[in-house]
């Protein structure tokens, strides 16, 4: 279908995304302290977004993400490579402005589904997509949309983190825009800008010109991070991006996706369910090519609908 951009994130968007984050925190912390208790969550989950559950009303995953509209969804989406069907037809809506966490067992399609989200599955030679992806409703595998223009507006995170090696620090937060063919003009403010919005200005504003590959790992995937973000994205897929990193260093980056949210739609895939629980708003549960489960992530967690769901969060599975 359409050949028109994506619309980007208006600022009414974003203030409503905050607005729901806020009240739903605001609801949970008033929350009645009498009500009763939802069963101990397995593991601690982020405070927000669990009111509605105490109040016993339906904490859908589709009543919810209605009121936040989705930045991306996917309809029946499938995934081959060759004549191996990995993804079997997933029907998922990403709210505009939350964190999505992906998880389940190895081998499921966590990956593959989140490359499907940029178009990155049909660059493996026999790999083919079937369904729909919509970005703020556009169909980015209508005919006539470039792949490489979607890709600038869902940005990609790798599991390595990965530099380019050669380039100054500075470089490779422009690298992206270079490769797009973008302009680099006030390419110091946009360094700067990305650099904080990565969290690793502080750190490296005295040394823009050393090579990339000198920085420590967790300093490289915010470097990765600001690459991403100099393309001013509007969704940001990161694939176990703290899985190459020590505490200290993940905690940095899921403090850093704590500040993303709101401004950009996060989708990260992780195999760390404390970590999902941290930091994400909604948390969709994937096994063998299929999307078994997803709702807010207290939900997920505590009150799981399914029962494979439940035997993965308790550990009876993956
Ligand atoms: N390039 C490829 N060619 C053929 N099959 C592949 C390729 N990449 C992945 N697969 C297969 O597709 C399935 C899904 O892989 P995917 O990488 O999406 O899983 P995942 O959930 O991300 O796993 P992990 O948690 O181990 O990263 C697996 O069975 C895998 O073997
Ligand atoms: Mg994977």
């Amino acid at each position: 279908m359409s050949q028109q951009s994506p619309v980007s994130v208006t600022e009414a968007e974003v203030a409503t995304s905050h607005a729901v984050a806020q009240s739903e925190t605001k609801a949970a912390v008033e929350a009645d302290p009498a009500s009763p208790e939802p069963p101990t969550p397995h593991v601690s989950v982020r405070p927000a977004a669990d009111a509605q559950e105490r109040s016993g009303e339906s904490p859908s995953h589709e009543a919810h993400a209605q009121k936040v509209k989705p930045r991306i969804q996917t309809v029946n989406l499938q995934a081959h490579f060759g004549s191996f069907q990995v993804l079997k037809g997933i029907d998922l809506s990403i709210p505009a402005g939350s964190v999505t966490a992906i998880i389940g067992p190895s081998g499921c399609g966590k990956s593959t589904f989140v490359r499907c989200l940029n178009r990155m599955h049909e660059v493996v030679p026999d790999a083919r997509v079937q369904g729909n992806v919509l970005l703020d409703g556009h169909d980015i595998y209508a005919d006539g949309v470039n792949p490489v223009q979607v890709r600038k507006y869902v940005g990609m995170v790798f599991q390595k983190p990965n530099p380019f090696p050669t380039m100054s620090i500075r470089e490779n937060v422009l690298a992206g825009l270079r490769l797009q063919g973008m302009s680099t003009r006030r390419s110091e403010e946009r360094v700067e800008s990305s650099l904080r919005s990565a969290a690793l200005w502080d750190e490296v504003k005295d040394k823009l010109d050393k090579p990339g590959s000198s920085l420590s790992g967790g300093q490289q995937q915010r470097l990765c991070i600001a690459r991403a973000l100099a393309l001013d994205p509007e969704v940001i897929l990161m694939d176990e991006p703290c899985s190459a990193l020590d505490p200290i260093a993940t905690a940095k980056i899921e403090n850093l996706i704590d500040e993303l949210r709101g401004r950009y739609t996060v989708v990260i895939v992780t195999h760390n369910m404390q970590q999902a629980a941290r930091v994400a708003d909604y948390t969709a549960y994937f096994l063998m090519g299929e999307l078994i489960e997803v709702d807010r992530t207290a939900v997920v967690f505590s009150k799981p609908a399914n029962k494979k769901t439940e035997d993965y969060i308790t550990g009876r599975l993956g």
